[in-house]
């Protein structure tokens, strides 16, 4: 029997992408009424976290908690990885002791490595080339505070990098129009583009990007692993800031979504993300029910219907 991965988003149809979101939906309301729920009893979800993180780490390590599962967290130095063991034995061997493995990786290639040995469903917490993880809560997130986006415009604001490449996918399966305005040394990712057309429309303009956008999107000028480019960044992206102005030129009351980290003042000003539009905080706390929706759905846990008293 094959095992379901999750490498992208590409991955869910669009009916398991909706089915996924409307049950992080009840797992948050079910979490706000202390109802719990211990399907992941006796089940072991290994982190093999070759980066840093703060949300991915916290969120699946909560969620796994709450779904009564044990994780065992593998950071950058600890594993053998590190001093040169083969992912391909990696997965093998985590196939025999755990029952789930997600992944925060540079190159995209290690997860598709770890994907292919492995016995147990990996979950893409990160890599170089997309975040799918981040879209199922920002897709969450748009969906509780404005209901259906298809067929929406939606914009990105700033690099074009690997939040922004699952953005392009999302737009490509749920059918929204994504408007990308980056400089043009940092566009995304042309061969994604090209499978994503016509939804994703790239230009170099911000302003052009925000028309009509319901929401607006941005995330650092820096990734992880780019650090030494950020003061050559900083120079090239300061026309990409978000700020009010722009806000103002996107529809009244657009969202602005961030996946976090921050730096205020750079990709966006203190006032747009602390402001009333922004729902970043909202965005954070949905990859803890999404997370949880997506672990249910790749470990096949058939949910038994509550008793009717
Ligand atoms: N948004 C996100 O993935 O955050 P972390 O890098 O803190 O996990
Ligand atoms: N683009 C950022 C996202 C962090 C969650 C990075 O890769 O560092």
């Amino acid at each position: 029997m094959s095992v379901q991965h999750f490498l992208c988003l590409s991955d869910l149809s669009a009916p398991e992408l909706m089915m996924i979101i409307d049950r992080a939906m009840t797992l948050k309301a079910d979490l706000r009424a202390n109802r719990t729920c211990n399907v992941m009893q006796g089940k072991v979800a290994v982190l093999v976290f070759e980066k840093n993180s703060t949300r991915t780490r916290i969120s699946f390590e909560s969620g796994i908690a709450q779904l009564g599962g044990h994780a065992v967290f593998m950071g950058p130095a600890e594993s053998h990885l590190s001093r040169g063991e083969s992912i391909g034995d990696t997965a093998q061997v985590i196939s025999r002791m755990a029952d789930l493995i997600i992944m925060r990786t540079s190159a995209h290639e290690r997860i598709e490595e770890m994907a292919n040995s492995a016995l147990v469903p990996v979950i893409n917490g990160l890599t170089d080339f997309n975040h799918p993880c981040q879209l199922l809560a920002d897709l969450q997130t748009y969906i509780q505070y404005r209901g259906d986006i298809t067929g929406t415009t939606v914009a990105w604001i700033g690099d074009g990098n690997n939040v922004c490449h699952s953005w392009m996918t999302a737009a490509r399966i749920l059918d929204f129009r994504l408007n990308i305005a980056t400089p043009p040394g940092f566009r995304p990712n042309q061969a994604l583009h090209d499978q994503c057309r016509p939804n994703v429309f790239i230009t170099d303009d911000p302003f052009e990007a925000v028309k009509n956008a319901e929401v607006v999107i941005t995330d650092t000028w820096a990734s992880m692993g780019q650090e030494n480019e950020w003061s050559e960044r900083n120079n090239v992206f300061k026309p990409y800031c978000v700020d009010s102005k722009l806000m103002r030129r996107a529809r009244k009351d657009a969202l602005f979504m961030h996946c976090l980290p921050a730096y205020r003042g750079q990709e966006v000003t203190a006032e747009v993300i602390d402001g009333a539009q922004s729902v970043v905080f909202a965005e954070a706390e949905n990859r803890l029910h999404a997370q949880k929706a997506l672990m249910e759905f790749l470990l096949d846990i058939k949910l038994v219907p509550p008793p009717r008293r």
